[in-house]
């Protein structure tokens, strides 16, 4: 299977390195306007493919994307310190009017992954700019956020995160929502599990974790500049469960005909993930505050969307 990631800076080639070292692809392509760059990027990722796996990683112009089953797409530019997601929205939008095009001249038939912010409006714009069904035009959506959620809680209850099943809904942005009241570790509410392990979840863990998963991408830009290998690990766990059809349940971004009070908008939700791209949508329960969140989440994101002019 080959698949394509157009823009291979940090989060394009953290996602080309997390594809090779998981040998998921047999053919990955690295695609950039800077060409030196997705070069060197994917001669890099080459050298560590002996340790693992047998992909064959290459650099090319759109031309080499032919026959790519999935294309993720994460050019454009990321947050500075102090910017929020949806400030990228205009220079990121300019960008895709040229990338989408040119990605399905030559690959009509893949899947396009979403990567660039503010992830959920850029899904938006995929979709319109496609006219793909928007089942194929999926965004990386709240996977990180969820993957930080599940963390945090984990290291609480002191379990595995893999043992964890918590969602991140709505925005990948500043206004996500966390499902705690549908939240379970094993098979257990998530109150009750913790109650049982003396690591009670108080208002003030509650907090400290809801801070935690929202401002985990300000804290770490701050640190490093940017964040590149969750959601290169993310990016590549999608195209795992399309490579391999897994119907996995993950919370990904697409354009989802109503969610809450809201039509027509692209945010996350848990959704199966098999060989044609998203299977299912699945709406939690949720309590009155967090659909309330969810509904406002998802009004954010609706009216930025339309402020986009294609
Ligand atoms: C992240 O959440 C910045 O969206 C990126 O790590």
């Amino acid at each position: 299977m080959k698949v394509g990631i157009v823009g291979a800076g940090m989060v394009g080639s953290s996602a080309g390195y997390a594809l090779a070292l998981m040998g998921i692809a047999s053919d990955l392509v690295l695609v950039d306007k800077n060409a030196a760059l997705a070069l060197a990027q994917a001669e890099d990722i080459s050298h560590a493919v002996p340790f693992v796996s047998a992909t064959t990683v290459i650099a090319g112009d759109y031309a080499a994307l032919a026959g790519a089953r999935v294309v993720i797409i994460a050019a454009g530019v990321s947050q500075k310190p102090g910017e929020s997601r949806l400030e990228l929205l205009e220079r990121n939008a300019a960008v895709f009017r040229d990338v989408v095009a040119a990605v399905l001249r030559v690959a009509p038939e893949a899947i396009l992954l979403i990567a660039s912010n503010p992830v959920d409006i850029m899904t938006q714009i995929a979709t319109r700019l496609s006219g793909l069904p928007p089942q194929r035009v999926i965004g990386s959506g709240t996977i990180l956020d969820t993957a930080r959620f599940r963390s945090l809680v984990g290291r609480h209850l002191g379990i595995s995160p893999q043992s964890v099943h918590a969602y991140v809904l709505g925005e990948h942005g500043d206004s996500e929502v966390l499902a705690w009241s549908s939240a379970r570790a094993g098979s257990i509410a998530l109150g009750s599990f913790a109650d049982q392990v003396v690591k009670p979840l108080t208002d003030e863990v509650r907090l400290s974790i809801d801070d935690g998963v929202r401002n985990a991408a300000y804290k770490i830009i701050n640190g490093k500049g940017s964040t590149y290998y969750g959601i290169g690990a993310g990016l590549a766990r999608i195209v795992k469960a399309i490579a391999q059809d897994q119907c996995d349940v993950l919370s990904v971004s697409i354009v989802t005909a109503k969610v809450a009070d809201i039509e027509d908008v692209a945010l996350s939700i848990p959704r199966v993930i098999g060989a044609g791209g998203v299977i299912a949508d699945l709406f939690p329960d949720l309590d009155d505050g967090e659909y309330q969140s969810l509904n406002r989440s998802a009004s954010i994101l609706k009216e930025r969307a339309e402020s986009v002019r294609l």
